[in-house]
């Protein structure tokens, strides 16, 4: 067997919003990673919007996955409202401690070879006072998997995100598009090389739109079937972002290239760069 890239022994999943896609990136990195043969772990950070006995984000991953884990470890904490867990937590006039979920972190990572945790919401939502998921992230030690919509308007929610982590010391491995659909639209088809150079972040995953898929009723749909043609080689699958990239670009009306060559356009399209704009630097 091919030796595996080399991956931390854990992996913060975060995404630019909530509904994003990060329990269906956590599962299917999950599923390809137990699929090149590492036995994984998962871990929701803190879980909004349940109520007792509901399945949660980390259950579907699990349930991806096929093992059970004690559901102190899989998600420590659980709060009812549909809130930032700062806020869902406040609602049952409680707080989010962290030495629970840290505990948890470290207790799956001694018998697992990575561990997936999923925040909640985007990188900057609050989970306790003084805590965001960054802070979670960055007191875990995790790198960041970043998921984001291939659609109109992740720009700049994926950049705004990636700028954030780097400004909190953290360290972005890559970016994952989540729920990509055959497409003509010119937004969609630009969004990942747009990202990839704007970003300066590695490409490391385009799951697709999977309408037998939902989170939601427990419905893995076909994850297990495309979680490795989706996924690159570092997240355990055979995904080729070199020749995405080149296939979006192929489909749009002119050299993609072009899009971000600062001399490319009309001169004036970026006013006082060397045009001669009255008044600009
Ligand atoms: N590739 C896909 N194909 C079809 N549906 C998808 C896909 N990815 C996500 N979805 C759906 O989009 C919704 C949001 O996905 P998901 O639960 O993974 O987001 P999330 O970022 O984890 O959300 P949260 O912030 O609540 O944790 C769910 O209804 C899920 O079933
Ligand atoms: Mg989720």
């Amino acid at each position: 067997m091919t030796p595996l890239p080399m991956l931390p022994p854990g992996l913060f999943v975060t995404g630019t919003d909530t509904g994003v896609g990060k329990t269906v990136a956590t599962a299917a990195i999950a599923c390809a990673q137990a699929a090149a043969g590492r036995r994984v772990a998962v871990l929701k950070a803190a879980q909004t919007g349940v109520s007792a006995g509901q399945p949660g984000d980390a259950d579907f991953a699990l349930a991806a996955l096929g093992t059970v884990q004690p559901a102190a470890l899989a998600c420590p904490r659980r709060y009812a409202a549909p809130a930032a867990p700062l806020v869902a937590a406040w609602a049952e006039g409680t707080q989010v401690e962290i030495g629970p979920i840290a505990e948890a972190y470290a207790a799956l990572a001694r018998e697992h070879e990575l561990v997936l945790v999923e925040g909640a919401g985007g990188l900057l939502v609050p989970l306790a006072a003084g805590w965001s998921m960054a802070d979670l992230a960055r007191y875990l030690r995790l790198p960041l998997v970043v998921t984001a919509r291939p659609t109109l308007g992740t720009l700049n929610h994926t950049l705004l995100t990636l700028e954030a982590a780097r400004a909190r010391g953290l360290v972005v491995l890559g970016l994952v598009l989540v729920g990509w659909r055959d497409t003509d639209d010119v937004a969609t088809l630009t969004n990942p090389g747009l990202l990839v150079e704007l970003g300066r972040v590695p490409l490391l995953g385009v799951l697709p739109w999977d309408p037998a898929l939902s989170t939601e009723r427990g419905q893995l749909g076909g994850l297990h079937e495309w979680c490795r043609a989706a996924l690159a080689p570092l997240l355990g699958g055979r995904f080729d972002a070199a020749a995405f990239l080149a296939a979006c670009a192929a489909r749009v009306p002119r050299p993609i290239e072009r899009l971000l060559a600062p001399h490319a356009h009309r001169a004036s399209a970026r006013p006082g760069v060397g045009d001669g704009t009255p008044g600009l630097a």
